[in-house]
């Protein structure tokens, strides 16, 4: 008995994202690398499954237990960075549409969610995520210290803070502050209003 995977390919990097104000093309060029590793992870590990045999479960277990948890990672790392490269490319400011509306009703305002979102990217060791939580109705500033931890059920990511120091060290040093500034001055509402509207999250 076997189960088949299909392989993915990673997806474009936009042009837009090599002339980013105040993230340089040389950081843009190595996370993208980052993240085709990934994409490539993700396939190897699948072909791997492929092949074990899952009736001889407890001479696999220690290989299939590695390859699962190595699975979220991947995985994890294709969708934080999909999302990350995604919604840069613009020109930050305030968030307009429903997605600023969403904003304001569940932080107070736009400064506050911006507040929190920088903080909790500050206190993070990997990802800060502003996400749509079906079961609550409403949004939340999630922590992540890894593309695989700590990601929540029935929950949408609508921003992907990257805080790995692959994202800022060539531009920023260890001045993670300064960037999570120039990250929000880059993001493109548009992209994430798109998502809101796509998914269908209402007020
Ligand atoms: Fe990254």
């Amino acid at each position: 008995m076997t189960i088949t995977y299909e392989q993915i390919t990673a997806r474009e990097l936009k042009p837009a994202l090599l002339e980013l104000d105040g993230i340089s093309r040389e950081t843009i060029e190595a996370h993208y690398k980052l993240y085709q590793g990934y994409v490539n992870k993700r396939n190897e590990i699948l072909g791997k499954l492929d092949g074990v045999d899952l009736s001889s479960a407890n001479q696999v277990y220690s290989d299939l237990r590695s390859l699962k948890v190595d699975l979220t990672f991947a995985i994890g790392g294709i969708k934080n960075h999909e999302i990350y490269f995604e919604h840069l490319g613009g020109s930050g400011g305030d968030p307009a549409g429903i997605f600023g509306d969403l904003v304001k009703r569940d932080f107070g305002s736009v400064d506050a969610w911006k507040a929190d979102l920088k903080a909790t990217g500050l206190a993070g060791r990997g990802w800060a995520w502003t996400a749509y939580d079906w079961d609550e109705g409403r949004l939340f500033n999630y922590i992540g210290d890894a593309q695989n931890t700590f990601p929540v059920w029935n929950a949408t990511a609508l921003v992907a803070l990257d805080v790995y120091e692959h994202a800022y060290f060539i531009d920023f040093g260890t001045d993670r502050a300064s960037y999570i500034d120039t990250f929000l001055n880059n993001l493109d509402y548009d992209v994430v209003n798109d998502w809101v509207q796509k998914y269908g999250i209402r007020k």
